[in-house]
């Protein structure tokens, strides 16, 4: 879903009234904010995002922020041996001798680093259908600019509403993302009730071939709220 418009028409108040409406259906929330302050550092919005879910604080010395870490990506993914290091770097926890040092050159160390995040969103969505509001994307930085192509191009296997707000000014680098997403978005409560269905993988519900990045099928993946003066 996306919504659009001039700063202060009210974006934040529809994201917060959807998310107010679907309150009673059981999902998992997770909301990442761009910030004017933070446009050049990588994956700022994610690193806020898992700082708030593990419950840091202040005084938190290094070991308890990785026992925190390691609790908030455990209700995602059973194999924590790839993810923690990772992530744990993106934090700055140092890990200490309890994981293997990465090893690896920047590119793959991002990679491998957008992958966990897109891991932690599909394990999720496994065990709850999961409503993701990505705030202010016009200030988003390049490498989530990345992160946010791979979760659009994979939301549509997920028990996913992405709902992302933007300025106007935005639009057209979305529109190349959302291109590439032919598929009908479902209401979460719809895919909800799939939830209960053992027959049911999410992964298999959008196949890689049914998708047609034509302008047509564009407009039906998205639901674009407009208000002008
Ligand atoms: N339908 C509405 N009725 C009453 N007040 C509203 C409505 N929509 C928005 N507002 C109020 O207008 C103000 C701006 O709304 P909001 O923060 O949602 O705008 P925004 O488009 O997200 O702005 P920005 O681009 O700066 O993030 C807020 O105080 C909000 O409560
Ligand atoms: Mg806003």
């Amino acid at each position: 879903m996306l919504i659009s418009g001039e700063p202060g028409i009210g974006k934040s108040r529809i994201a917060q009234t959807v998310a107010e409406r679907i309150s009673a259906e059981p999902h998992i929330r997770l909301r990442y904010f761009c910030s004017p302050h933070h446009q050049d550092s990588a994956l700022y919005p994610s690193i806020t995002q898992l700082a708030r879910a593990a419950g840091f604080r202040r005084g938190d010395a290094d070991e308890q922020r990785l026992a925190k870490l390691e609790w908030v990506l455990a209700q995602g993914t059973n194999d924590l041996s790839e993810a923690v290091p990772l992530l744990a770097d993106l934090l700055s926890i140092p890990t200490g001798d309890r994981y293997s040092p990465l090893n690896l050159n920047p590119q793959k160390r991002k990679e491998k680093t957008l992958h966990a995040q897109l891991t932690q969103v599909e394990g999720l969505a496994a065990r709850q259908p999961v409503l993701l509001v990505w705030e202010d994307v016009h200030w988003s930085d390049p490498t989530t600019r990345e992160a946010l192509d791979l979760l659009i191009d994979r939301a549509p296997a997920l028990r996913v509403l992405v709902i992302l707000t933007f300025r106007p000014e935005f639009r057209a680098a979305l529109d190349r993302s959302a291109a590439r997403n032919a598929n009908e978005p479902q209401p979460l409560a719809a895919k909800a009730t799939r939830r209960d269905d053992p027959e049911h993988d999410p992964r298999q519900a959008a196949p890689q071939g049914d998708r047609r990045p034509d302008r047509r099928s564009h407009r039906r993946g998205a639901v674009i709220h407009r208000k002008r003066d």
